[in-house]
Parts: C-alpha cells; structure tokens; sequence
C-alpha cells in the first residue's frame, strides 16, 4: 500500500490510474480551464461541509435518516428555475411524509448542482445504426447522435461551474426564503401528483400536520421565531468523476488549513472508481468533505474495510457513507457480509441505499427502465438486511425528477410499457416521476414505523 505513505496534495491523484476521465483532446486547453476555475469563488464552504458531516453523523447514530435524490445526469438544456423548483417540491414532499410518518429528522441531500460526469460501462454506444462514442455527461461531452458533438471539450467544465452556481443559489433562495415554510406544505403539491391516490393521501397528511401546528400556537409556543419551520437545508451533492474539476475546487479552509472540495457539499466515489489504490480516492482521501462511496455487487468485504481505512482513517463520525446498489435480487445475500465486517471493525459508517443502479434493463422495444417493484423490494430487503446486523438503515439514494415522466415502470398510477415513450426525457438513467417518489416516501415510511 504505497499509497497511504506518499504525501497528499489536491494533485497527488494524478499519480495514480485515473478510470473514466474524459481524455481532452487537448490537455493543454484542460489545463487553462483547470487554472481558470481555481480563480473562481468556492460553490461551498468548508463550514457547511462540517455542519452535513455532523448531521450525518447523527445518522450514523440511528437519529436521522436520509434522502438523497435528484437526477441521473443534470442538463445543459434543462435549466430553469421551474426545474429546480419542481426538484426541490418533490424533495420537501418526501421529507414531510418520512419525518411525519417515520418521527425522524431527515437529511436531505440533492443530486443536484455538480451532476453532470457520467461513468459508462460501454465507451461506445449505436444510435439508429450508427456507432458512437458515449455521451459521458454535459461536463464533458454532448448527447446528439453526431460524432464531433461527443468530443469531450473542457470548456464544459466551466459552463458546468455556473450552472451549479446559479442551481445552488437558487436551491438557497427557495429554502431559506419562504418556500420550504412548513406552512406551505398544501403548497408542495403539483396538479399532476394531488389527483393521484398518493397525492390524495399527501393533502391528508399536511392536513394533519397544519393541524399539529395549530395545536402547537394554541398552546402558546411561538412558531414565528422558530426558524427550523421555515427553513430547510438542502445539501448538494454529486459524483466527484472528473478530477480536473474536483481539484480546480478544492482549496484550503482559512479556519481549520484542512482542504476542502468546494464544487459541492458531499462527493461520492462511484461504482466503477472506486479501487483503492487509484485516483478516485486517493484524492478524495485528502479533502474533508462529507464522502460516499457506491459498492456494487461485486465488493467484498474487505474492500469495504479498506475504504474505511483509505477515506477515514481516523473514524471520523458522519465522514464516510456507504451506498449499497447490489440489486433487489441479491442485496439480501450479498450485503451482510460486508455490513458485518465494517460492524465488527467499528468503523463509523453511514449506510444507504441506492435501489436505482442495479435494477436496469432493457424493454423488448429497447427501452431502458427500472420497475418500481424492484425499487422498493431492494429498500425493503436493505432495511432487513440492516436489521438483521443491528446496523442502522440510514436511507435511501435515488434518481427522481418533480416532472410528469414516464420512464420507470409501475408504481403510484402505474406507468405501463408502452407509456414508455410518452415522456421518456432522460439524459441517462430512467428517473421516478413525482408520484412514484411521493408513492416510495409512503412506503419508506412505513417501513421506518416498524
Ligand atoms: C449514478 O449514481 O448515476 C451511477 C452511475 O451510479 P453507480 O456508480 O452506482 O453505477
Ligand atoms: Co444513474
């Protein structure tokens, strides 16, 4: 292990075998993007960082839960202010209907402002007959069936630093600025999801928490200076895939001299960069943000206790989080194992679930898709799964959008096959649509009551 005695520094990865990097053409113009971005103000600070990993360490204590979510891929083209505020509705939704009905705190945490790098199995893929080269993201590349339009340009990654700065000042706004008031919670309600049952079952629910509410001013607390009823934290977060981004962020916190990677608030390491001895994390090994990383069903235990050891060493409460995305056919055999051994080793862990990225398939007609059975059998085998070891099932991971989708199948008003391309409008990974996200918090819910 060579790699934990060499010195860190927010370059020292580029010593290391770096998997699934754009490959600029040129590196010389990478560069100056590099430089160019080091310049730029910090999306986030080494403060709030802090504050994520200590909430997330209360999660680790079995004394709140999380809700990661948000898209797959996040778009040049769709960016707007409607988006973001329909992304963030769903959020607010789920989280009323978990806190109500699990009586937890919820940490939530956006796939959102940063996620645009995508990691493919395949480095080509056909479209209507022709070969191309993969659409890897809008950082690096772009998804029209030309050949010149998937070169990856280094340019993105500065289009991709505005828009997450203008995503996140936004997604600031809204929740520090009125709309995530509890008193709007009728308000979170989109038109499309309130005439469903889930949505009908969600009018019930903010009924009873208005009435809550009530009942708490009639008693005479104060609910005007309590700011925890009008406001909310949302956290960003994404896969910290390009590195060149990662380090053109990363900056030493005045405070403390700890470096910090400020493209986001918590970064994780993905399934297919996850090696312990390459870049990935041996970059994310010397920054103190809150990190993750995704096991798939290929990880063993023993790689699960040398990431432990390589990203926290000092077992640092809330630092590390491990996402589980082994499929709901196998979660249940392949994730004990290695629940065990972080147990046993008394490692600090925060343990999710990601029930997305192991249960896509192709439709016959070559669809892309997830059925909403399998979303939900994998939580609820993970949470078995957790319970069975005494380890705290600290919540879920998930692709969802607040819009009328149709790309994963079944689920609140059941999408059916042949809906499927009605409103297939994925840049990558098929998304829950708002229903089936509110339908999955009632049945989170439940499952956390028990
Ligand atoms: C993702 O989260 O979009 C993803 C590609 O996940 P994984 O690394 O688990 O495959
Ligand atoms: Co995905």
């Amino acid at each position: 292990m060579a790699a934990t005695t060499s010195i860190w520094t927010p370059s020292s990865w580029r010593e290391r075998r770096a998997l699934h990097q754009p490959g600029w053409p040129d590196e010389e113009r990478a560069a100056e993007v590099g430089q160019r971005l080091a310049k730029f103000p910090p999306l986030v600070f080494a403060g709030e960082a802090r504050a994520l990993r200590a909430a997330l360490a209360g999660v680790g204590e079995g004394r709140a839960f999380v809700l990661q979510a948000g898209d797959c891929a996040e778009s040049f083209h769709d960016f707007s202010a409607i988006t973001i505020r329909e992304k963030l509705k769903i959020m607010l939704q789920m989280s009323a209907v978990l806190t109500y009905g699990g009586t937890l705190p919820i940490v939530k945490v956006g796939r959102i402002a940063g996620q645009f790098a995508k990691a493919r199995t395949a480095a080509t893929e056909t479209i209507d007959g022709v070969e191309l080269p993969s659409f890897r993201g809008h950082m690096i590349n772009s998804e029209e069936s030309d050949a010149d339009a998937r070169v990856p340009d280094p340019e993105r990654m500065e289009r991709v630093y505005h828009q997450a700065a203008a995503t996140l000042n936004l997604v600031r706004a809204f929740t520090k600025g009125g709309f995530a008031d509890l008193t709007q919670v009728h308000a979170w309600n989109q038109e499309f999801v309130a005439s469903s049952p889930q949505g009908r079952q969600y009018e019930a629910l903010a009924s009873e928490i208005e009435r809550a509410l009530l009942f708490m001013a009639a008693c005479g607390i104060d609910l005007v200076s309590e700011r925890r009823l009008h406001e909310v934290d949302v956290w960003t977060s994404h896969e910290g895939l390009v590195l060149d981004y990662e380090e053109a962020l990363t900056r030493r916190d005045s405070t403390t001299g700890d470096w910090y990677c400020c493209s986001g608030h918590l970064l994780w390491i993905g399934e297919r960069t996850r090696g312990t001895d390459d870049a990935h994390v041996e970059f994310f090994s010397g920054v103190h943000n809150p990190l993750a990383v995704k096991l798939g069903p290929t990880a063993t235990p023993e790689e699960a206790l040398e990431l432990c050891e390589r990203l926290n060493p000092a077992r640092v409460p809330g630092r590390l989080t491990l996402i589980a995305r082994m499929g709901a056919d196998r979660v249940f055999d392949l994730l004990p194992p290695i629940l065990r051994a972080v147990r046993d080793a008394e490692h600090p862990v925060v343990w999710l679930s990601d029930p997305m990225h192991a249960n896509v398939f192709k439709t016959d007609g070559g669809v892309k898709t997830r059925r909403f059975d399998d979303v939900i059998a994998e939580i609820e085998r993970f949470v078995a799964a957790c319970r069975a070891q005494r380890v705290w099932p600290g919540g879920v991971h998930l692709e969802f959008t607040g819009e009328d989708v149709t790309e994963c199948l079944g689920g609140g008003e059941a999408v059916l096959e042949e809906q499927l391309s009605a409103r297939y409008m994925t840049l990558c990974d098929p998304r829950l649509n708002a229903r089936q996200s509110l339908d999955l918090a009632f049945r989170v819910a439940e499952l956390l009551r028990h």
